[in-house]
């Protein structure tokens, strides 16, 4: 699972995705205090406990927190954090199930990587991915070549050695 690279001083335009989860009735907007229970649940049901530790992760350094949320009728729909695995990563990321397809995913993208470029970086790293053309594809992210083993290669060596004890 490899790191990908994006330059965030030549982004594309968001609007067609803001356009399309707004159309899906979807709100994305940035985290607040408030948020942290209830996202912190919703990434542990939905994805994995790793991640949730992730996401709270971005409570921890004061305002502005470092990320955002989709939701549509109150619920949250979907999630993105920056800052949190690494300084200057991306993730994790993720959007539920039913509503994927919709921009909800691009938008959350966006909305982290305008936000790491008006703190002053120039690259944003996506890490460990994952769905590479959807990042390829979304923001002109490029796989960094050598990066295979990724930030999370420990991680993933202690969840391997985990699952062989059990079997
Ligand atoms: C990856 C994820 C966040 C994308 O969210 P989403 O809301 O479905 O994505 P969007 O609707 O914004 O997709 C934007 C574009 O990327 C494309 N896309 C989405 N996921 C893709 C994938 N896995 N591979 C290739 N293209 C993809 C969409 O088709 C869409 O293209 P279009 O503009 O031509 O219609 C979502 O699939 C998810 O939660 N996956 C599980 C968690 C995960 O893998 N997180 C990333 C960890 S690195």
């Amino acid at each position: 699972m490899p790191d990908m690279l994006v330059r965030l001083y030549d982004l594309p335009d968001a609007a067609p995705y803001h356009a399309r989860a707004s159309a899906a009735g979807v709100r994305v907007r940035r985290l607040d205090a408030w948020d942290r229970t209830h996202l912190r649940r919703f990434v542990g049901e939905r994805f994995s406990e790793e991640w949730a530790a992730e996401a709270d992760f971005a409570f921890g350094g004061g305002h502005p927190i470092a990320g955002f949320v989709a939701v549509k009728d109150g619920e949250i729909v979907g999630f993105a954090v920056y800052e949190s695995s690494r300084r200057g990563f991306f993730g994790p990321t993720g959007v539920r199930e039913d509503l994927r397809g919709y921009g909800i995913g691009a938008v959350l993208l966006f909305r982290c990587l305008e936000s790491m470029r008006e703190m002053g970086y120039a690259y944003a790293i996506i890490g460990g991915v994952g769905p590479a053309a959807f990042y390829d594809k979304v923001c002109g992210a490029r796989v960094i070549e050598g990066s295979e083993r990724s930030v999370y290669g420990e991680l993933y060596e202690e969840q391997r050695a985990r699952r062989q004890q059990r079997a």
